[in-house]
């Protein structure tokens, strides 16, 4: 079925993964996006396929109501797969206003052009239009050593950025109640692989090691997260938007717990492996070093993804074995990205969020 797609956020982290996706799977559908190219946006990510026939690059805030109208207008949208938003829990504890512009306003935003330009203005009329809502698994809080979180988990956000992001879900699913908006939800768990910022934990910890830097372990390094491969994460996207029920919510994860203590130990050897050990001839993981804990760190997320394999027959490809060896891969290929998308902005964050915490930068 053909589609024109509005992705927001596409030159970020998962965007640039799920544009990849769509220009090389789905022949028929178009792809229009949207991104405000904040520290965390980087065109160059898509420079390749910038002058494709089925691609276009926006620039501008999903904020900005008159040019998300234009959008839907001039491109007729039919899909929206939105992923823009502030997305680094530690930037929303030193800086939470920006978190509550664009991932509540911005989400409201275009909630309400989608319903204006697709159920009042009745271009949605052909009944195949569909607004995806891309969240996350932080809006249910913290588990303790056993459970998972279901769709059904309550919601209980602790930080200003999963907060947020509950408040614009809770939004998406009243547009969906209240107006009839085709709306879908989709909660993830931890990503990784290719072009993720080098502020979250793997490619942080793979470009800190690689220099010879500290890599610095919040709290006891205990805290569990439940990774996936970031292809996985677009292709249960794709599935989603192509068989998901409308006014549904689906969560995503790898079934892959792992403690950020044994991230880091196996980073660190998979880069003594590939690149030799520190030139002083110690093993990368003598640069492990315990740090103030971040505050309100959730212990641990865990995700059931027994509804989207059972309804939509998602199920990951990636084993996390490859998938780590892969993203280790790119990562040393690609020593010049991560070099270019740290600008000064993002080294002074770095300088006083680290000051504030006492960690050596
Ligand atoms: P990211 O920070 O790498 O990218 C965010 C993108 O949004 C950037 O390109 C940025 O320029 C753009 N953006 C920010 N504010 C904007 C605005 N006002 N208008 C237009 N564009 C704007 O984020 P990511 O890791 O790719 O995450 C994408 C989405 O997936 C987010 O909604 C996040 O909450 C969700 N998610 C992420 C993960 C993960 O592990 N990374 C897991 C689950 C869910
Ligand atoms: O669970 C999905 C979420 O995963 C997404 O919604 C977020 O957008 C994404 O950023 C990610 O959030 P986390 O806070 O889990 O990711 P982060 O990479 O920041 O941290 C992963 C774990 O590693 C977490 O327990 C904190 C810890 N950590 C992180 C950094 C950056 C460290 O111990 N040291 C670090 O330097």
């Amino acid at each position: 079925m053909a589609k024109t797609v509005l992705v927001t956020g596409g030159c970020g982290f998962i965007g640039t993964n799920f544009i990849r996706l769509i220009l090389e799977s789905r022949q028929d559908w178009r792809v229009v996006n949207l991104d405000r190219l904040t520290y965390a946006g980087n065109l160059e990510n898509l420079k390749d396929v910038a002058d494709h026939p089925r691609y276009r690059f926006i620039r501008g805030d999903i904020c900005d109501r008159d040019l998300v109208t234009g959008l839907f207008a001039d491109h007729r949208i039919d899909t929206v797969v939105h992923f823009a938003a502030e997305s680094h829990v530690d930037r929303s504890i030193t800086g939470p206003d920006e978190f509550i512009r664009t991932n509540i306003s911005g989400t409201f935003t275009l909630l309400d052009v989608a319903r204006q330009q697709w159920l009042e203005n009745g271009a949605g009329a052909s009944g195949q239009c569909r607004f995806l809502h891309v969240s996350t698994d932080e809006v249910y809080g913290s588990l303790g050593d056993s459970g998972y979180f279901s769709e059904s988990t309550r919601y209980d956000p602790r930080s200003p950025y999963s907060a947020s992001k509950a408040s614009s879900d809770h939004l998406a699913r009243a547009y969906f109640h209240t107006y009839g908006l085709p709306v879908l939800i989709t909660n993830c768990s931890n990503n990784y692989g290719p072009y993720q910022f080098p502020e979250k934990l793997i490619p942080l910890v793979l470009n800190n090691a690689l220099n010879g830097r500290e890599l610095p372990l919040y709290g006891d390094g205990g805290n569990v997260r439940d990774w996936l491969y970031v292809r996985d994460h677009c292709e249960a996207v794709v599935r989603v938007l192509e068989r998901g029920r409308v006014g549904e919510s689906y969560n995503i994860g790898g079934h892959n717990e792992k403690k950020n203590l044994a991230i880091v130990e196996l980073l660190c050897d998979i880069l003594d492996r590939k690149v030799g050990p520190l030139p002083s001839g110690r093993p990368r993981r003598s640069l492990i070093t315990f740090v103030k804990d971040r505050p309100g760190h959730d212990r641990r997320y865990a995700i059931d993804a027994a509804k989207i394999a059972r309804e939509l027959g998602w199920t990951p490809k990636m084993t996390f074995g490859q998938g780590l060896e892969q993203t280790v891969d790119w990562y040393l290929r690609n020593r010049d990205w991560t070099e270019s998308v740290m600008d000064g902005s993002y080294r002074e964050y770095y300088r006083k969020m680290y000051a504030d915490r006492n960690i050596k930068g």
